[in-house]
């Protein structure tokens, strides 16, 4: 059975101030039925990941470098995140593929050292509006999936987030349908890769404009564990409703 997981990208948003969003959550969510991570700006990791103790949220970062160390001025290496207290790390996310010319292989190489180093890899795919205009959406996943997620993958430290890029901070959500149909191609081509046993035990989240109002719906898709939210995620208010809605 797979556990389910709320997940929040706070991408670029967040100062110490912040951090009082994520005592609220823990107020609310003493013993929460789901997992429950917050991927906050680098600059965060440590702090959060202090101020949560014990309590049940995992800390994660936004991105790492597939290298352990060396003269790479400006980036993070997945022992570091270990060392400031993350668990998760979300690689390729589109923003990341967009912004920073990330291709397939920088995200497999990324996802293999971050798994090496004990993290949960949250690995991100998913199409333009224009492919899924053209009809390409699965083979571009497909094509994503298996140029972006490593060899060394057992199940529990892998983590499927399927985005599409129109669906990110604009409100539009694909149909309930659309969601089924691509999150349920992703379990099958993990299961022919991977094996029936690891591929049923990665989750797989959607993520896309989640918000309280469509969780419950979204939630009841077939082979959705659990979401990536962005926006949402910043106030504890709207993620508590999210995560209620696991
Ligand atoms: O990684 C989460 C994300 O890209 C979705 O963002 O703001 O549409 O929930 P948002």
């Amino acid at each position: 059975m797979r556990k389910k997981l709320a997940a929040g990208n706070w991408k670029m948003n967040g100062t110490t101030a912040s951090l009082a969003e994520v005592d609220a959550l823990l107020a609310a969510h003493p013993a929460p039925g789901c997992e429950i991570l917050l991927c906050p700006p680098a600059t965060l990791v440590s702090a959060m990941s202090a101020r949560i103790g014990d309590g049940p949220i995992h800390t994660g970062g936004q991105d790492c470098h597939a290298e352990p160390s060396g003269a790479h001025t400006g980036d993070i290496a997945a022992g570091m995140l270990v060392d400031a207290g993350a668990s998760h790390v979300i690689l390729g996310h589109s923003e990341r593929r967009q912004d920073h010319n990330e291709s397939d292989k920088d995200v497999r190489n990324k996802a293999k050292a971050a798994i090496a180093a004990g993290l949960v890899a949250v690995v991100c795919c998913g199409e333009s509006d224009a492919e899924r205009e053209a009809m390409n959406t699965l083979e571009i996943i497909s094509g994503q999936l298996a140029g972006s997620i490593p060899d060394n993958v057992t199940g529990e430290n892998l983590v499927v987030a399927y985005e599409p890029i129109w669906a990110i901070g604009t409100g539009k959500v694909p149909t309930l349908d659309q969601i089924g149909e691509v999150h349920d191609f992703i379990r099958t081509q993990l299961e022919r890769r991977f094996g029936e046993g690891v591929g049923r035990s990665v989750r797989l989240l959607y993520g896309g404009s989640v918000k309280p109002s469509n969780a419950d719906d979204i939630f009841a898709v077939s082979n959705v564990d659990g979401a990536l939210v962005g926006g949402a995620s910043l106030k504890a208010a709207d993620f508590s409703g999210i995560i209620t809605a696991l």
